[in-house]
């Protein structure tokens, strides 16, 4: 298997990250144009979300046809380009595979509605009349998980939007058309995959209401997950390439299972469980005040769970799905830069693969847009709606949208300090698609790349320190001073006696905090306050300032 420990990944929404042609939406050109940049920073695989032929209900995760590309986005040799021109700089591809659903464009759907016996048998169709639907599970984006057509006498299951139909994995031959799929872009060059919340892919025998909660517990990480996911890995002959599932609502115990080389599904996975912490009583749509004590706590279990059972994190903050992590854990205004850098450090030290959402690298906060117009995302414009109805003031609905909207990540990238940010050509007349976010306009690449004390830089050093120390690769993880309030601190090492350590100390609050190490001495490998590498050796008692992270070797 090869080595990903050291690696680091950076992912890409291509809609977002640069426009190559003007038309207001990034494409992969653009991406093309922009792979020096991604060298410098020194990202060693590209996760790229879909760009494949879609009517994009859900911005591509709707896929009418796998093996098309979406004109907006470019063409075949457009991809064929980016995936050459990405492997002559040593960058690798992961492509993003949905095989939860398809498109409801997608052919083998319209022939399923066509009546075709066969296709019908690749999603989750029940008989039924439209007064009795099949169960009474919710769709993840708002509204029944179930979809009447009248033609057919017959419901279909949607556990995303209604053009969004589940695909019947427990058919063999939806097994086998997704791993044709994959052998596809394999041959193609493409190094890794991403697949989108697959571990929803096994549905229950029997279709039964959920009288506790909205029908998750039947379907996730179901019955045959990890049967079906070891086929798929191994039919493909994918297992030595960098894979990850997006796990939702997942387990500790599944998710040892879905990483731990021996079973041979993936090489890692992604968990959210860390991501959830300010929704109130589970709920993403009541705002509440980040619990950083359970914040720890999950990172304790995580980190040292997956270590234990011989797992392995895709560690991340961000992703096209998430607010912005410097506006929902830093302070966007008085301690930006430190508190960037801070929640850059706490993830990119730990144990793990760490993952770079587009433009985490320059600070970029939320799109902090006070008018419905302004966004564009299918799950907020539902929820939106959803709120109003359930007596929320438009006011109330969009502060929260504000905060939990996805479209807070999906703002172009900002390339530099001109008009839209630099994402669209000079002489362009389209406008992005959504709005740029002009809050912080240091955030952009072109001021940071010149500054050596620049979040950008910040990022930089972590991306190499991950390769040159070990002991951040391969090193174990232990927490440290879970007691203490608003401090994540944890220590890297290797059961060897005599080796050196690693300590993190991360502060999470704005305010200082007094700490007393075991012993003084070692070496500051990294500080995010002017200076801290400076110092000859770490004082036993130590203040943290706002926001500050020291990475001490010991
Ligand atoms: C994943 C994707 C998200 C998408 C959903 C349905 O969560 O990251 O963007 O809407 O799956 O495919």
């Amino acid at each position: 298997m090869e080595n990903f420990k050291d690696k680091t990944v950076y992912q890409i929404y291509p809609r977002s990250f640069c426009d190559s042609n003007g038309d207001g939406f990034g494409d992969l050109r653009g991406i093309t144009g922009k792979l020096d940049y991604l060298k410098d920073l020194g990202v060693d695989y590209l996760w790229i979300t879909p760009f494949f032929r879609s009517p994009q209900r859900d911005n591509g995760y709707d896929v009418a046809d796998y093996r098309a590309i979406e004109p907006v986005f470019g063409t075949m040799e457009d991809v064929e380009e980016l995936i050459a021109e990405a492997d002559s700089r040593g960058i690798g591809l992961m492509f993003d595979m949905v095989f939860n659903h398809t498109s409801t464009e997608h052919e083998w759907f319209q022939r399923a509605l066509a009546g075709e016996e066969k296709y019908q048998n690749y999603y989750i169709f029940k008989d039924g009349t439209p007064d009795q639907i099949p169960t009474n599970w919710e769709s993840k984006f708002g509204g029944p998980a179930w979809e009447y057509v009248p033609s057919l006498g017959k419901w279909y299951l949607h556990l995303f939007d209604v053009t969004q139909a589940d695909l019947n994995w427990e058919n063999p031959e939806v097994r086998e058309e997704l791993k044709e799929i994959i052998r596809f872009w394999k041959q193609k060059g493409v190094k890794g995959f991403r697949f989108d919340v697959v571990n929803l892919i096994s549905k229950p025998e029997v279709f039964e209401n959920d009288y506790e909660g909205d029908g998750r517990r039947f379907y996730t990480d179901g019955r045959h997950v990890h049967e079906f996911l070891h086929e798929l890995v191994h039919d493909t002959g994918i297992a030595g390439m960098v894979t990850v599932g997006e796990m939702s609502s997942t387990s500790l115990e599944n998710c040892i299972r879905y990483s731990n080389p021996e079973c041979e599904e993936l090489s890692m996975a992604f968990s959210f469980h860390h991501l959830k912490i300010d929704y109130k009583d589970g709920n993403k749509w009541e705002l509440m005040k980040p619990d950083l004590g359970k914040l720890k706590e999950l990172f304790e279990t995580w980190q040292t769970g997956m270590q234990q059972g011989g797992g392995w994190n895709a560690v991340f903050w961000d992703n096209h799905d998430q607010p912005r992590i410097v506006s929902r854990l830093g302070d966007d205004q008085k301690y930006w830069k430190e508190s960037a850098k801070m929640l850059g450090a706490a993830i990119h030290l730990m144990r793990g693969t760490p993952y770079v959402y587009q433009g985490d690298e320059l600070g970029m906060t939320n799109a902090y847009f006070t008018d419905i117009a302004q966004y564009r995302d299918v799950e907020s414009r539902n929820y939106y709606r959803i709120l109003l109805e359930n007596g929320k003031s438009e006011k109330e609905a969009l502060q929260i949208l504000g905060e939990r909207s996805r479209d807070n990540g999906r703002t172009p990238m900002r390339w530099n300090a001109e008009k839209y940010a630099g994402f669209l050509p000079e002489n362009a007349s389209a406008e992005p698609w959504i709005e740029v976010t002009s809050y912080r306009k240091e955030a952009n690449a072109e001021a940071q790349i010149k500054d050596s004390d620049s979040i950008y830089s910040f990022y930089r050093t972590l991306i190499r320190m991950r390769k040159e120390y070990p002991l951040i690769s391969e090193g174990n993880i232990r927490f440290l001073y879970q007691e203490t309030d608003g401090v994540l601190a944890y220590e890297r090492y290797f059961e060897k006696e005599g080796e050196k350590k690693l300590i993190v100390l991360c502060n999470l609050l704005g305010e200082e905090v007094r700490l007393t190490l075991p012993e003084a001495g070692g070496k500051v490998l990294l500080g995010n306050y002017p200076g801290a590498e400076d110092a000859a050796a770490a004082d036993r008692e130590l203040t943290l300032r706002p926001y500050e992270v020291l990475a001490i070797e010991k």
